[in-house]
């Protein structure tokens, strides 16, 4: 599985959408559509861009019970995305479901990604919220490995939890990693970040970079210059 970039395009529109994919003219940046874009366009929104001939990692972070996580992946599966994910804390029995779901006739599937614990949620919530009474670190490494166990391709993580991840589940269990800014850029809401070089260092198979591209004078530069220093 070859490294790449994918591109968050944090979008509420298609017309935004369409208009910051026009910049990249020949290229064909891998792309990150979530839940706020796919919410106001629909499935149509992905058929587009996938006729563009964009690869599509479609973040819906699924969490329900595993009969309608199942079906659910079944008809994203027929979208024909090339990424999809979930919430590891769904159980392993709706991960398992989940595969099932995705799986195609043919016995191919887009890569399924779990996302362990949210960066949004601080260990004292989770403590005090959801009552779960380990350390961060100890939850998202477990998480990850029930994932494993299900037979997901990977998490969504911090770059900096990239490197214990791969320990934990095997080199070959992707990590997809956001929170990574240029080192002469804005941080922006992000506390912990990663250069793409950094981030291609510590062992990250995808980088997930929005608004370092997205708000960018010139979008198409900033997403080579991510190619540059994460992939070639
Ligand atoms: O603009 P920025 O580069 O911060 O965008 C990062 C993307 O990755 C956004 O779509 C954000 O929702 C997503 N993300 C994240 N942190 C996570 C999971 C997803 O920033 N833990």
């Amino acid at each position: 599985m070859g490294k790449d970039v994918i591109v968050a395009c944090d979008f509420s529109s298609r017309e935004e959408t369409m208009a910051f994919l026009d910049n990249f003219k020949g290229r064909k940046p891998f792309v990150k559509i979530g839940m706020e874009l796919f919410y106001a366009e629909g499935p149509d929104i992905v058929r587009e861009i996938k006729a563009r001939g964009h690869k599509i990692f479609l973040d819906l972070k699924l969490h329900d019970i595993p009969n309608t996580v199942k079906k659910s992946m079944a008809v994203l599966s027929r979208l024909d995305v090339d990424m999809t994910n979930l919430h590891a804390g769904g159980t392993i029995a709706m991960m398992e479901a989940a595969i099932e779901g995705l799986t195609r006739p043919d016995g191919t599937r887009p890569l399924l990604i779990a996302v362990t614990q949210l960066t949004s949620t601080s260990e004292e919530r989770m403590k005090n919220d959801l009552l779960i009474n380990e350390s961060m670190d100890k939850v998202v490494m477990h998480y990850a490995h029930n994932a494993k166990l299900a037979g997901l391709d990977g998490v969504v993580c911090s770059p900096l939890e990239a490197g214990k991840v791969h320990e934990v589940c095997g080199s070959g269990f992707l990590t997809v990693t956001p929170g990574v800014r240029f080192a002469d850029g804005d941080k922006g809401d992000q506390v912990r970040v990663m250069t793409p070089e950094q981030a291609k260092k510590i062992g990250s198979d995808y980088i997930v970079v929005g608004r370092p591209i997205t708000a960018a004078a010139d979008p198409v530069a900033a997403y080579e210059r991510c190619i540059n220093e994460f992939v070639d």
